[in-house]
């Protein structure tokens, strides 16, 4: 990959990392995607039947093999929770981009999408310590960081292609 996208649940990896890849000519690559195809289940399906550890290993081993790819890789909220992944992820040579959002604005986000299985039911306030368990993890990998809150979607893709 050329570029990685991480951060929280509902930070805008997927959207950002589409519109980057018009603007760049690359191809983008969605990790839950990945492993929707791969496994032929829904997210919320492994997460039901499965667990969230099997899911976790999944999600490693699809990481695995889409990280050699060439283009820009939007990435799964917890992703960057495993040591492995993170490794593989600093590893990649990528240019790694953290998006940040208030945890406010992720809880409001949260509310308009259901088919993500650790958001159902979470407070503002669950939103904030999640972000503040994850946050050492996703700090470690990234290059650069965008606060996004102030942000449209259209000045994030120009302050992250001003920083690559
Ligand atoms: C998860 C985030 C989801 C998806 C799964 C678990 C997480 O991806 O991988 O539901 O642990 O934060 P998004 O960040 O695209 O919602």
């Amino acid at each position: 990959m050329e570029i990685i996208l991480i951060g929280f649940m509902a930070s805008g990896k997927t959207t950002i990392s589409q519109l980057l890849g018009q603007k760049l000519a690359l191809p983008v690559h969605d990790l839950d995607d990945e492993i929707e195809a791969r496994s032929k289940l829904r997210i919320p399906q492994i997460f039901r039947q499965y667990g969230e550890p099997y899911f976790r290993d999944l999600e490693a081993d699809t990481l695995a093999a889409t990280i050699h790819l060439p283009g820009i890789l939007a990435t799964g909220g917890g992703t960057p929770l495993r040591v492995r992944n993170r490794q593989a992820i600093r590893a990649s040579g990528a240019k790694i981009i953290l998006l940040q959002a208030a945890a406010g604005k992720i809880y409001r986000r949260l509310q308009k999408r259901s088919n993500r299985p650790l958001a159902t039911g979470l407070s503002v306030q669950a939103v904030a310590d999640l972000q503040a368990n994850r946050s050492a993890a996703y700090e470690e990998c990234a290059d650069i960081t965008i606060n996004t809150g102030e942000l449209t979607v259209q000045q994030t893709i120009e302050r992250i292609i001003t920083e690559l």
